[in-house]
This record gives C-alpha cells, structure tokens and sequence, in this order.
C-alpha cells in the first residue's frame, strides 16, 4: 500500500508515520527529513534549501521530486511507502504520478490530517527530538518517561541520549509562513485527489494513540 500523509505543519505527519512504520513495516519518505539531512550534511542541496527552510517556504518541485525519486530506486516492490510531507505542490502531485507510474507503483490513499491550526503552533514550539536517535517529543504533550522525576536530566525512553535537539525553523513566526504555504500551495492539491475518491479524513486532534487508530481504521490495517 502507498499512502500519502496530508496536513498542515504540525498535523502529526511525521508522528504518525513513524507509527505505521513501526507496526506494518512501511517505509516513511519524508521530503523534510531528507532536506534536513543535506543541510546537516552540507551537500550542495543542502547549501541551497538551508535559508529557505529557515524561512519556512518551499523549495523547487525539482529539488523535492529528485529526492523522492532516488529514494524509491533503492525500494523494493513489496514495501509500502507513506509519503510525508511531500507532494506539496501540484506540480509535485503530477511529478509524484509520474515516478510512481515509473516504478509499477500506485497511490492507494491520501489520508488527510484534519485539525485546527491555531493548535498548531503550540504542538510545533513545544516540539523536540533525540539528538542521538530521533525519536520525537513535546514538552507538553510527549515528554520522555523520566520527566517524572524532576532531579533526573531528561533521557530518550528509545535509546537513553540525554541530548536533545529543535529545529530551526520550529518558531512561531516560521510556523505562521510554513502555514500561509500550505494554505495557498498544498491545501489545492486535495482536489485532484478527490476526484480519483482516495482521499479519507481522520481527526488529526485527537490524542496520538487515538489518530493511529483512525488511520488504521480508514486504511483497513
Ligand atoms: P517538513 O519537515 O515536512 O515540516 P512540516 O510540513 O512543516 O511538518 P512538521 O514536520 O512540522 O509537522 P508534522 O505534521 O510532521 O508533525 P509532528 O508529527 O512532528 O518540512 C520542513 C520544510 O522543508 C518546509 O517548510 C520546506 O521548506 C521544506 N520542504 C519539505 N518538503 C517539501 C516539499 N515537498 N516541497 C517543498 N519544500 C519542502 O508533530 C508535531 C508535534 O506535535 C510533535 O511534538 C508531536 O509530538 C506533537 N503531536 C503530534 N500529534 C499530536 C496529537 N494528536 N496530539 C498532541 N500532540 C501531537
Ligand atoms: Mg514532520
Ligand atoms: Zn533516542
């Protein structure tokens, strides 16, 4: 099954993702992750998009459907993919039909996160990750196990890093361009999904364990 993740910056994509990865062993090919690892790596992709990431606008259709092409060669046939974070454009849906027509491959199900966006910047500013692992947390609604015992330095309940990390672009004023991008460039591209009848709706602010059982629900898993 290839599915794609919709919503809005902070809607819980990359929460949920890891989720289906986790129990079905589907592989999550987030256009996000990707960026953020060449802007680590400081790869001549990743020199590019680093400002505009800052920023919280789009980089080039090109650069993101280039990516997500190079990743599904290495896949084999039998693993389901979920896209996340990624088309994002409509120019990217088209660019998505045609890798995936390319690969004998087809998109199964457009599940939209649906939730109310002033909630938004409270879940994306309270966000943080393991350094080490990536596991992710928020400072009010995920925090590690340990967090109860208030004397202890906070420590990753995967792999026990106590170094933690934020990502640049996780402040409010970003946060309010990144949803202005989705507004006007991504939100559009449901339409087309539409038409095809693949597009399937969960409450994206229901609690995480409850979103993962909607998503199950709507996928038949
Ligand atoms: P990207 O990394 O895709 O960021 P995004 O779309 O802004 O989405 P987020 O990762 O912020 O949110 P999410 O939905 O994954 O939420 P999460 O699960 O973490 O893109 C970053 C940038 O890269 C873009 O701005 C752009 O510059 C560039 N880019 C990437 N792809 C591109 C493309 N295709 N084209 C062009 N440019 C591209 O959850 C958020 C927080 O909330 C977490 O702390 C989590 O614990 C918490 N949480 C999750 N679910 C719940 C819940 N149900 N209840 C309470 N808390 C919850
Ligand atoms: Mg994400
Ligand atoms: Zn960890």
């Amino acid at each position: 099954m290839n599915i794609i993740l919709l919503g809005p910056p902070g809607a819980g994509k990359g929460t949920q993702a890891a989720r289906l990865v986790e129990r079905y062993g589907m592989r999550q090919l987030s256009t996000g992750d990707m960026l953020r690892a060449a802007v680590k790596a400081e790869t001549p992709t990743g020199l590019r998009v680093k400002a505009i990431m800052e920023a919280g606008e789009l980089v080039s259709d090109d650069v993101v459907s280039t990516l997500i092409s190079e990743e599904l060669v290495a896949l084999p046939q039998t693993v389901g993919i979920i896209f996340d974070g990624y088309p994002r454009t409509a120019a990217q849906a088209r660019q998505l039909d045609e890798i995936l027509a390319r690969h004998h491959r087809k998109l199964d199900r457009v599940v939209e996160l649906e939730v109310d966006e002033d909630a938004l910047v409270e879940r994306i500013t309270g966000r943080f990750t393991c350094a080490h692992c990536g596991a992710g947390y928020h400072d009010k609604f995920k925090l590690p196990k340990n967090a109860l015992h208030e004397d202890e330095p906070l420590r990753c309940d995967h792999c026990g890093s106590t170094d933690f990390k934020r990502r640049p672009d996780d402040n409010e004023e970003t946060v309010r361009t990144r949803m202005a991008e989705y507004r006007a460039k991504t939100a559009p591209i449901l339409p087309l999904y539409e038409e095809r009848g693949i597009v399937v709706r969960v409450d994206g602010m229901a609690d995480i364990d409850i979103v993962t059982q909607q998503i199950e629900r709507v996928l038949g898993l």
